[in-house]
């Protein structure tokens, strides 16, 4: 499938990060590309690259304000330093010279950038440009691992001649390039792995049901288990589109995550998410909601008297996904039960009309823990597997669903 920057790239916020090297000329050139696509970009420059650029350029070419320091009074009660780096659907660091990944490796937060380096819960991608010895030294190479093993995209360098008279890896690459990164990035296909070029669409979480104003009926689901399964499918390569209900946990690196309260909002969400190659419908939708949600607080009058709560049936989110014509090809239910578990999986293997039933005892601990232990059922029969951690239990599913499209 070609790569359409456009859409990809329109109406997305670039937070961008300009380090101290000679390369931070070539930002200047990114920040023109990115706003060609259509995305909003806000720079936020380091004293070491205010020495090569200037923020009235940055300022002029992104038609935004740039972020400089920390202890800008007036920015932090108009746009705390936390808001800044929550707003962005991507951070990009370009150039990140050695001292910056060295930095974030290992979490300082002394400046603004690093600052909201470390505050962020949104992707971030570093694009490193620095003296070829300096990207060879063993101190660089490892801080490049750690940060890719904590989820931050560290791109290649280029090699070639550098403004230092040396040659080797080391260059920025062109501002094209870190611009397809970037859209590659925001397709959810930056990843090479084995789900690469594949849709998988995931519900996490529970479902709150309103009965009035203040009160809703839930479930003990943390969202654990889906939100680990996103996580590994993104790892995996494909482009993963979360519906989350309402949950605490943070968005996994490179994921697409679409909030939802309601069992009727997160089915209008699936079906907006589509089409789609995978479903995994992990939520535990609340089977039933308030048949009339009153617009005020019902009130207790003193009298005794106790208001009755009568229930209809939510829409089955997994049973019409696969009753209908946008049917992934490969759809995946969960069944959380605290009996008979293999049984309630397989009659409900056939009831929805799923490919595999992913069935999990929550009897004892698994709701809202961090242990799980999962059976895949399905028409060729059951395999299991033993307790282990949520992502650990992820990551076994997430092979098992690349070996079938392998
Ligand atoms: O019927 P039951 O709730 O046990 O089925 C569990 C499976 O069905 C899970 O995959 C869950 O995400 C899905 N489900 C759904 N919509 C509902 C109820 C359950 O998608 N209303």
């Amino acid at each position: 499938m070609p790569l359409h920057k456009r859409d990809a790239m329109n109406g997305k916020r670039i937070l961008l990060i300009i380090g101290g090297g000679i390369a931070a000329y070539k930002a200047c050139e990114l920040v023109r590309l990115i706003r060609k696509q259509g995305a909003e970009v806000t720079c936020v420059l380091t004293d070491g690259g205010a020495h090569f650029v200037t923020a009235m350029t940055l300022a002029a070419l992104s038609e935004n304000p740039v972020h400089t320091t920390l202890w800008d009074l007036k920015n932090e009660v108009e746009m705390g330093h936390i808001q800044l780096s929550r707003q962005a659907d991507l951070i990009v660091v370009c150039p990140a010279t050695a001292d910056l990944m060295a930095r974030m490796a290992v979490g300082i937060a002394d400046d603004l950038a690093t600052t909201l380096l470390l505050a962020t819960d949104k992707p971030v991608m570093a694009v490193p440009a620095m003296n070829v010895r300096m990207w060879q030294h063993a101190a660089t190479m490892r801080n490049v691992a750690t940060l890719r093993s904590s989820g931050v995209t560290v791109l290649d360098p280029d090699e070639g001649m550098m403004a230092c008279g040396e040659y080797g890896p080391g260059r920025l690459p062109e501002p094209e390039e870190v611009l397809a990164a970037i859209a590659r990035h925001l397709e959810g296909r930056h990843v090479k792995g084995p789900l690469t070029g594949k849709h998988i669409l995931i519900t996490a979480g529970p479902t709150h049901e309103p009965i009035d104003p203040v009160r809703y009926i839930a479930n003990r689901s943390s969202g654990k288990q889906g939100f680990a399964i996103a996580a590994a499918a993104a790892q995996a390569g494909a482009k993963v589109t979360l519906v989350a209900g309402p949950v605490n946990l943070p968005t996994p690196p490179s994921v697409t995550r679409i909030d939802v309260e309601t069992a009727r909002q997160m089915s209008a969400a699936v079906d907006a998410a589509l089409p789609a190659d995978i479903a995994i419908m992990v939520a535990a939708v609340a089977d039933w909601r308030s048949a009339g949600e009153a617009n005020q607080k019902i009130k207790k009058d003193g009298s005794g008297h106790v208001p009755p709560l009568e229930l209809v049936e939510n829409p089955d989110i997994l049973a019409s996904l696969c009753k209908s014509a946008r049917r992934p090809p490969l759809v995946i239910g969960f069944a959380a039960e605290t009996n008979d578990v293999l049984a309630h999986a397989e009659a409900k293997l056939a009831r929805k009309g799923a490919d595999w039933i992913v069935a999990n005892d929550v009897a004892t601990h698994t709701m809202g823990g961090e242990i799980n232990a999962l059976h895949i059922v399905s028409a060729s029969g059951i395999e299991s597997f033993g307790e282990m951690s949520k992502e650990a239990a992820a990551a076994a599913l997430v092979q098992r669903i690349a070996d079938v499209f392998a």
